[in-house]
């Protein structure tokens, strides 16, 4: 986690470096600094809190030349000392990953060397610093070389009237503007500046001045990065009326869900040949993409009856699994960048699986290891919680069910994206999220379908309100979480097919029995009956049983915004959390 952006303009940076920062805070926003370069001489500033912790010393910094970094802090606390950029002698740089042998570093070449900060990042620059001998690639070789980890380091140098770059499993893209040349880890950045980008490759090197950019292989041999337009757009990243990106984005799923659904053509000739074959499903992500994959296991063994896990991708990368040239591994991210999932689909393509990525992100480091890429087209999601990424994804994962199963699946989806509108706008969620917002605890509970969709939804009011809060499956409460309840803890429990709908209604009645208090999520109108008098019923439209978590994830998502809200809580950027974890 952790953004950064660099360039090198014919105007001042500073201001261009704060603008880039601020939509890049999604991936890290506990602090944040800017460095330029003006006459040889480097000015830095650097604070602890949000990126508009800098916005009064932005005209103090003078220069056409700058780096900036907001962060999300690994190795050190948050505070102005271990925010970036760090400095030595002639260089200051900026890092986003984990250098996970800085203190073999450090023991070996500064023994006795008080360094500023407590980051893993500060080696970097110290020995930029040592091995500098007048050439600014050849030093950052070097350094590169050493490190252990995950970097996209961008560097500037008193001697080099421009700044560079390196990368290796942290992103890093690069674009030429009417103003002069950039450097970042993502599209936002340069959303308005630059309308087309380059994406490094693992071991690649860019310097970059006013006059152009030169992109050089781990040999520092040049190379030529494809060009590929720069998808973030200033409309695009705007609020459009809305007090947040979380409401904003819960708003867009009905169109994520149609979009995702009118792209899924450009994979579905590739996934035809790739899923021939294949005896088993695995499908692996973390946080909303491995609970929306929770979904799609369901789909892939109903309709293709092939046997199907949903893994979470830190543990599956390390689990030894077993998997074959018969396995189909399904990665799912939102960024395609979450260091998790692009090693245990690195992890599955080494294994010989056949791997599909769905991502939300086209150009990134998943989509360049995947077979096949399905595209979730969401758009840019800027809220730190999933939301609408999660409607694309279950949208992008029941097509490919269909593929698996030999069925076309589309039709049944048409009417998705208006139903998922109508509960956007006319489900009033306001008395359970006031329930929510007085209670010590939340379980969400379902059964099935219903038991994926409850651990989203609690992910999600924990993600951005901080209350407690866990998501069972129904029939579990009564072995071990009904401790739990107490007259200060809530249920909010979703019933959404007939089929399960008596076993559901029996943890609403032992939740209630022993005072806690209860909130249904259901598009049954005999389960609204009956409970209707004890229990604060969420009536949500009917599309069936296995395409209703687009519905009810809407009402979930919803709740969580309002207790946020409600309790004061920035909902787009919650306390000690990042958008894209990039590391592990
Ligand atoms: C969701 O609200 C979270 N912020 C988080 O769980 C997220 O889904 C997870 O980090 C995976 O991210 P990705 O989809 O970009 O890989």
């Amino acid at each position: 986690m952790c953004g950064i952006v660099g360039c090198a303009l014919r105007r001042r940076a500073s201001d261009i470096i704060y603008g880039g920062l601020k939509q890049l805070e999604y991936r890290g926003y506990d602090s944040a600094g800017i460095a330029t370069l003006s006459k040889g001489q480097l000015s830095i500033v650097k604070r602890q809190g949000k990126v508009r912790m800098l916005e009064s010393c932005v005209d103090d910094l003078s220069g056409n030349v700058g780096i900036g970094h907001t962060r999300w802090a690994t190795h050190g606390k948050p505070s102005d000392v271990n925010a970036h950029p760090h400095s030595a002698g002639k260089f200051a740089i900026v890092h986003n990953g984990i250098i996970e042998n800085f203190t073999e570093l450090k023991q070996k070449y500064f023994p006795d060397v008080q360094f500023l900060s407590d980051t893993d990042s500060e080696i970097i620059v110290r020995l930029l610093d040592k091995f500098y001998e007048g050439g600014l690639l050849p030093a950052l070789k070097k350094v590169a070389s050493l490190l252990s980890g995950s970097y996209a380091i961008v560097v500037i140098c008193t001697d080099y009237d421009g700044i560079a770059a390196v990368k290796y499993k942290s992103p890093v893209i690069v674009g030429r503007g009417a103003d002069g040349n950039f450097a970042a880890s993502d599209a936002p950045a340069l959303a308005g500046l630059c309308r087309e980008i380059s994406v490094l490759e693992d071991g690649d090197f860019a310097l970059i001045d006013c006059a152009g950019i030169s992109v050089f292989d781990n040999d520092l041999n040049p190379v030529e990065r494809k060009i590929r337009p720069n998808l973030a757009t200033p409309a695009n990243l705007e609020l459009a009326g809305c007090p947040h990106y979380m409401l904003k984005e819960i708003r867009e799923s009905p169109r994520a869900i149609s979009n995702t659904c009118a792209v899924f053509h450009t994979a579905e000739g590739e996934l035809k040949k790739i899923c021939g074959g294949v005896n088993r499903v695995i499908l692996t992500g973390c946080g909303t993409a491995y609970n929306s994959g929770l979904v799609a296991k369901r789909y892939i063994e109903q309709f293709a009856r092939i046997p199907c896990e949903a893994e979470i991708a830190g543990e599956f990368r390390y689990k030894n699994p077993v998997i074959d040239e018969n396995t189909l591994v399904v990665a799912i991210s939102q960024s395609g960048e979450t260091a998790d999932t692009v090693e245990a689909a690195r992890l599955a393509k080494n294994s010989k699986a056949r791997v599909v990525a769905v991502t939300n992100a086209p150009y990134s480091q998943l989509t360049g290891i995947a077979d096949v890429v399905i595209p979730v087209a969401a758009g840019p999601e800027i809220c730190v919680a999933a939301t609408k990424s999660y409607a694309g994804q279950i949208a992008a994962l029941y097509l490919l069910s269909g593929v698996l199963s030999g069925r076309d699946l589309t039709e049944s989806l048409l009417q998705i994206p208006a139903l998922c509108a109508q509960t956007v706008e006319n489900t009033d969620i306001s008395a359970v999220a006031d329930m929510c917002a007085r209670s010590s605890g939340v379980y969400f509970l379902g059964r099935d379908i219903d038991f994926a969709v409850a651990l989203e939804g609690s992910l999600k009011l924990k993600e951005v309100s901080y209350i407690p809060s866990e998501g069972y499956p129904a029939g579990e409460l009564k072995h071990g979480t009904l401790a739990l309840i107490d007259e200060n803890a809530a249920a909010v429990v979703v019933i959404t097919g007939e089929r399960l709908a008596g076993k559901s209604k029996n943890a609403v009645e032992q939740v209630l029995s022993r005072k806690g208090k209860v909130a249904v999520i259901t598009c049954l109108d005999g389960i609204a009956n009956e409970l209707k008098d004890r229990a604060t019923i969420v009536k949500i439209p009917d599309c069936g049983e296995f395409l209703s978590p687009l519905i009810s994830s809407v009402a979930l998502q919803l709740i969580a915004y309002k207790v946020a809200v409600t309790l004061n809580r920035d909902p787009d950027k919650p306390r000690n959390l990042a958008k894209s974890v990039t590391v592990e």
